[in-house]
Formats: C-alpha cells, structure tokens, sequence
C-alpha cells in the first residue's frame, strides 16, 4: 500500500519502476501498474475538478460518479475501469483542458477502454502483453503526466486549476465579468443565461453567523415592516396570507417578523441547510410555522414545492420572502421564474439586500474599505455583492407587475460605540470565510495566501476605524417588490 498523502513520491517511483519492467521484460507488471498511476491522476483531477469547475459541470460530473458507483461508493473506491467510464461519461479531460487552456495532444485520441481492457485481460484472464503494448501504456501515462506537470503532480495538478480562478480575478480588473467565466462549457452552443454565476459557498452555520444574522435582522426591521404595510394597503385589509420565505436560516426573521402580523394565516420556511432547519423546527413552537429543508435551485425545486404546498391546504401563497437569499444562487433569474408560479395571481414578492457599490466611508486613507469590497467581488464562491441594484431589472424581467423599490439609509452618526460595532461586524465578518475558504483550497496559491493574510489584518484595522467617533460609514438598504 502506498501513503495517501505522498503522491508525488508515488508517481517517481512508480515511473522507476515501470521502465525497470519493461527493460526486464516483465510488459504485464508494467501495464498494470501504469494503470495504478493512471488512477492516481484521475482521482486528483477528479477531486480537483469538483471544486474548480463550473457549477452544472460539477453537478453533471457527481451525477455520473452516482451513477457508477450505484449510490453505494464514490470515486475513492472506484477501480480503473470506473474511473475511465467516469471520465469518457462526463468528458471531464476535454472539460479539464477547457477550463485550464491545456491542450491534450496525442492523449485526446486515447480510446482508455483499450487499456481497460488490456488491463482486464492480463489480470483476470492471464494473459501476457507484448513490449509494444506496454511501451504504448507507458508512454501515454507519461504524457498525461507531462500535460499535468510530472515533476510535481500534486502541485502542478492545484496550480492548473487555481490558474483558472487567477484568469477570472484578472479579467475582472480589467473589467471582465466573473458571471461570464463561470459559465459552463457549452460546446459552441450560443448563451442562454449570461446572469448565471458560481454558486455562493455561504454556509450559515459557520461560527458567528447567527449573531450576524441577528443583527441584521435588528437593523432591517423597520425597512421590513414599512414594506409590509405598503403591500398590506394596496391589498385592501386581506387577510388569511399564507407567506414563503425562501432561505429562512434558523427562521430567526422568519418569526420575528411574520408572527407578529394577525394578518398571517401561515408560513413556511425553506432553507438548503438541514442543520438550520432543523434549529427551527426545535425552537419555533407556533402551529402557523413550518420548515423544510429544500434547496431553491434543485432541478426538482417546483415539484417538492408543490407536494408542500398540497400538505398545507393547497393554496398558493399570498407573499414570498427572500431576504438575502437570492445572491447566494447561481442562476437567480431562474430561481424567480420558478417562484413566480408558487404566487397565487395577485400576490407579492419581496426581495430584499444589500449593494457593496453603495457603502461610503470617509476617512479611509489606505483605502482598506475600499479595497475589502473590492477583493470579495473576486472570490470566486463568493455571493453576488452587487446584488440589490439588479433587484428591478430581475423582476421585470421575469414577469413581476408593478415592481417597486423602498430604500432605507443608515450612517454612523448618531451611533454608539456598540452599533457601531454591529455595523461592522454585519457588513464584514461574512467576508473572512469567503477569503478564507478560497485561501484553503488553493494552498498553494500566493494571492489567494496574501489577500487571505491581508484581509485577516485589514479587518482588525477597520473594526478600530468603526469605534473612532469621527468616522463616517453610509450604507443602504434595499427592498425590492413585485406582484404576480
Ligand atoms: C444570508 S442567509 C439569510 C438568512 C435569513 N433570510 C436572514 O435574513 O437572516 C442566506 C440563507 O440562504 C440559504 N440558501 C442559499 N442558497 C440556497 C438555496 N439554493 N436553497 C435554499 N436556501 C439557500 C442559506 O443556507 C442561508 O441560510
């Protein structure tokens, strides 16, 4: 057995060893030990790969790898003709050379079943190959392995992947759009959704982010409530509303704001987070509230809600809330389509976030603030940070009537040191795991380890500028509706 964690070592001793092989006539050890390095590689592209490709290519990818392993064992325990099956199922190596630039040559005219089954042949039927079949094994592992960058596999196989995520911070400076990268590989078949974008990798279960939550919960309230009340009197005192709030966490807001209402008949939370459903389930004991776990973008997204929505009388709901949900989705215009058809004729949607590009702050004399939003729009796998002012374009856009904007301002001014405090720990510390996530990912990369770095530093900076009573910090609220 060879150590899990030395894959370089593997790949040079094993290459010693397979010409050693083939010099000593033993073709038969030597095929199949190339396949063992074989799969070694195509397990590290494949773990590589999960995390680096688009989100539908990854969703395709572990789609297959169910597939294969039958729902009862995934890529780690796959054999080699598995592993060829998933790659010439998912078309991961063209999908690989795509998404780093790398050019396959010779290995992209590789039928690996061949291998396969020269492989199968020599191990289960006894069979012995011939030198020039184990010398063309050879040379094509060493080939893949020279794409990869054979010296240094594991790190050349992270940098190739890494390269990728660099390209789309650079095309951003010079004013690409990281929505665009992330679009998936769609084989010379014309855009159809240029919105689409990677999927945020938020988790609100990270450590501090119900405090977070709660904070903001705190200082959105009044916002809430007057948006309540304007949709409360277009609609003529109705009542009996059976309300949706999509993303609802813990259902902290979800309570605190809809259990107050005497108007409300009934509300369902939903949240892709189990763990945070389930927190809600155990804490909200109020029969107008029910939770489930379902996450938003699933392909089956209509149909769970549907089963939902006939468990609790069959009535669509009245309104549905998001309250900074949406710029966590990869494709949220989809995401309001499918809502759209979960309000009853008539009814709302209320959308509501915030937009990096409209908090100011002043004095700010190395621009640390500045800067600290502008990284985060970078990280890839961070949510959509300018999310509030494409609020009215998107529902529009996919058939809300009489959308309406309500805004909300709040500045520093009259603050104490306290709120000032939560105004900051609200609007950066979520910033810290985007950061470092992407920096534990990508070990190897210096920027991502020096803007990790600096951001740590940068936040401790910014926490002492938000306690100087001098300071000025200005954001805005936003809340978005729409009628079905
Ligand atoms: C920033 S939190 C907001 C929570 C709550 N609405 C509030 O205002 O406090 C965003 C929530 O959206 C959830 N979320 C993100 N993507 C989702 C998806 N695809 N389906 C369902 N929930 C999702 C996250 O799990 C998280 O709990």
């Amino acid at each position: 057995m060879y150590p899990k964690n030395e894959p370089n070592k593997i790949v040079d001793d094993k290459l010693g060893f397979i010409q050693n092989m083939i010099d000593s006539g033993e073709y038969d050890v030597a095929v199949k030990e190339s396949c063992t390095v074989f799969e070694i590689v195509f397990k590290k592209i494949f773990q590589q790969a999960i995390v680096s490709l688009s989100f539908r290519e990854r969703g395709e990818i572990l789609e297959i790898e169910r597939k294969i392993g039958k729902g009862t064992k995934g890529v780690e325990d796959f054999g080699f003709g598995e592993l060829v099956g998933l790659f010439r199922e998912s078309k991961l190596m063209d999908k690989w050379a795509n998404h780093t630039s790398k050019d396959l040559g010779l290995l992209r005219t590789l039928e690996f079943s061949s291998i396969v089954n020269l492989r199968n042949r020599i191990v289960h039927d006894g069979i012995t190959c011939s030198r020039g079949e184990a010398n063309i094994v050879y040379e094509y592992l060493r080939n893949l392995l020279a794409i990869l960058g054979f010296a240094d596999l594991e790190n050349m196989i992270n940098k190739s992947f890494s390269k990728k995520e660099e390209t789309v911070a650079n095309q951003k400076d010079i004013g690409g759009n990281k929505d665009e990268i992330a679009l998936p590989d769609i084989h010379g078949l014309p855009k159809v959704n240029k919105s689409l974008r990677e999927r945020s990798s938020y988790s609100s279960s990270k450590q501090d982010e119900a405090l977070r939550l709660h904070l903001q919960s705190k200082n959105y309230e009044e916002i809430d409530f007057k948006v309540f009340e304007h949709i409360l009197n277009e609609s003529d005192g109705e009542e009996h509303l059976r309300i949706l709030d999509i993303g609802c966490a813990s259902g902290h807001v979800t309570y605190d704001r809809f259990s107050k209402m005497n108007e409300v008949e009934k509300v369902i939370g939903i949240d892709i987070n189990r763990e945070k459903i389930e927190e809600a389930k155990a804490t909200i004991k109020d029969d107008r509230f029910h939770f489930y776990t379902v996450d938003i973008e699933d392909n089956n997204f209509l149909e769970t809600m549907d089963s939902i929505i006939q468990k609790h009388g069959g009535r669509k709901f009245d309104w549905v809330f998001a309250a900074f949900t949406i710029h966590h989705f990869a494709n949220p215009t989809r995401a309001l389509l499918n809502l759209r058809k979960l309000i009853k004729p008539g009814g709302y949607i209320i959308v509501r976030g915030s937009d990096d590009g409209s908090k100011i702050a002043y004095p700010d004399e190395y621009n640390l603030i500045g800067t600290a939003l502008e990284l985060t729009q970078k990280v890839a796998g961070a949510s959509d940070r300018e999310n509030a002012r494409k609020f009215f374009h998107q529902l529009r856009k996919t058939g809300y009537k009489k959308v309406e904007m309500f805004y909300n301002f709040r500045d520093t001014t009259k603050m104490n040191s306290e709120d000032r405090n939560n105004l900051f720990q609200e609007n950066f510390i979520f910033r810290y795991n985007y950061f470092k996530n992407r920096a534990e990912k990508f070990p190897d990369n210096e920027r991502f380890q020096t803007e990790y770095k600096w951001l740590k530093d940068a936040l401790d900076e910014i926490e002492l500028m938000f306690l100087d009573e001098s300071f000025y910090f200005q954001e805005i609220h936003y809340v978005a509706i729409g009628k079905r």
